[in-house]
Formats: C-alpha cells, sequence, structure tokens
C-alpha cells in the first residue's frame, strides 16, 4: 500500500503538492469513495482510483525475484547512501522489497507493486515457508538442536521452527537448514544466537513456492505465470492476472 498522493505523482497527475490538494478538495476517490485524508493509503495494483472522475489506469503488476548479494541494503532509499537492493533492480515501476534481508544476509528476496501480495508474505497467518541456509564452522551439538526445534522466545513471542536439519558438510563448514513462517527483524540470526550457534553467512534459498536455485547473484528475475499462480493460491488471493507477467 502507498500514500494515495504519492500514487497520483507518481502516474505524473500531478506534483506530490498539487496532488494533496486535490485529495484536500475532495477530487479523488478510492474504489468509489471520496478521500479527502492525507494519510490515506491505496494499492496501486488493485484500487480503482479516479481523479475527477476520471479512472487512473492501473499500473502493470510486477513481481520479481532478486539474488541479493551480500552488502545491500534492503530499502528503497538510504540517507547514508549506502548500496540498496533498489540499485540492482531499475524498472519502470515503483516496486518495493517484501520484508528485509539484513545488509549481510544473501539469497532470494521478492519485490513487487502488488501490496496484497507483500502482505500476504509476510503475515504468518498464510504460513509462506521462509526457508533459511545458516553457514556455521563446528557441528552443533544435538541437545542444541533441539533446543532449536523446541522453539525459543523472541521479543516476548516464541517462535517454533518449521524445520531444522542439518542439510550438508561442505568445505567451508556445515549448512544448517532453518525454515520458519515469521518475518521478524533478523529473526534467524537472533535464533542462533538464542541457543549459541555462530553465524558465519546466512542465505534465503526459498519463500514459500519461489526458489533462488538458477539466479545468480545480483541478477533478478520476473517470476515465471506459473510460480505467480502457485504463489497467489498458496495466499489465497485466486488467479494471476495474464496481462501482469511475462
Ligand atoms: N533472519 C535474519 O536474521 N536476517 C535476515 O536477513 C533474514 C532473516
Amino acid at each position: 500500500m502507498e500514500r494515495l498522493q504519492r500514487i497520483l505523482a507518481a502516474r505524473g497527475v500531478a506534483s506530490r503538492r498539487a496532488a494533496e490538494e486535490l485529495i484536500t478538495a475532495g477530487r479523488v476517490s478510492v474504489d468509489g469513495n471520496v478521500v479527502t485524508e492525507l494519510g490515506t493509503r491505496a494499492d496501486p495494483v488493485r484500487s480503482t482510483i479516479r481523479v475527477d472522475g476520471k479512472l487512473l489506469k492501473t499500473q502493470r503488476p510486477r513481481y520479481i525475484l532478486l539474488n541479493k548479494p551480500r552488502g545491500y541494503i534492503t530499502t528503497t532509499k538510504d540517507e547514508r547512501d549506502r548500496r540498496t537492493v533498489m540499485d540492482l533492480v531499475q524498472i519502470p515501476e515503483r516496486v518495493y522489497p517484501v520484508g528485509r534481508l539484513d545488509r549481510d544476509t544473501e539469497g532470494l528476496l521478492l519485490l513487487t507493486n502488488d501490496g496484497d501480495v507483500a502482505n500476504r508474505v509476510m503475515h504468518p497467518r498464510y504460513g509462506l515457508d521462509k526457508e533459511y541456509h545458516v553457514l556455521t564452522l563446528s557441528r552443533p551439538a544435538d541437545a542444541v538442536l533441539q533446543r532449536l526445534r523446541n522453539g525459543v522466545t523472541i521479543e516476548g513471542k516464541r517462535v517454533v521452527p518449521e524445520e531444522v536439519r542439518i542439510q550438508r558438510e561442505t568445505t567451508e563448514g556445515l549448512i544448517l537448514k532453518v525454515v520458519v513462517h515469521e518475518g521478524m527483524h533478523h529473526l534467524v540470526r537472533r535464533m542462533m544466537e538464542e541457543v549459541g550457534i555462530p553465524v558465519e553467512r546466512l542465505r534465503r534459498v526459498r519463500l514459500g513456492p519461489l526458489s533462488v536455485t538458477g539466479i545468480q547473484s545480483g541478477i533478478w528475475r520476473e517470476l515465471t505465470h506459473g510460480e505467480l499462480t502457485t504463489l497467489l493460491e498458496a495466499l489465497r488471493l485466486g488467479q494471476a492476472n495474464e496481462s501482469g507477467v511475462d
């Protein structure tokens, strides 16, 4: 969801200031209701927005999978001028990242301008798996893994992972697979800290039906129609919009 004046400005209806004036003058409606409050948010993809009764063309929905490298922050802009994921995804539509990966976390990041999809991917109610691979140098004791499986308390909330298992051993160390549904800030690192497993690297490899496999670090691609259909089904959002996807 985005602020209405921002949507109007981004579509070239008017400058941000002039868009605010249109709103306060009662000339803008969202889904049939006149909106005069400036903080109002709307969905640039799904909301029906009219200015003076004239329909604003909806934005083409975009669904992008990025394999985020380490060193990029997940935000649309940064006051300190650090590298952001938006430096890697340059497209005309205004997409934004769904949830966050820490600067030093790599892997799968979904970017979209579809507010419903973004909200549901993040909301634990829809139970979308977030699968992480944690690289750690030495093998954790079974008791430690069991503690993790039993769940840990983060910010007063009990987080019980869907799955914890040793995925494989590599020359670099051991890879632990951890699947969670929550999207709390620094969640996996905090869970590892709780049970005393040092994290060398953290990578998200899967988000529900979407996998990072085949996407090189720093590269993005559009979701295929099949992936979008499966994602929308997983989020109980129904059919994919054929026109919106390559
Ligand atoms: N958990 C973390 O600790 N960091 C991330 O970036 C994602 C999940």
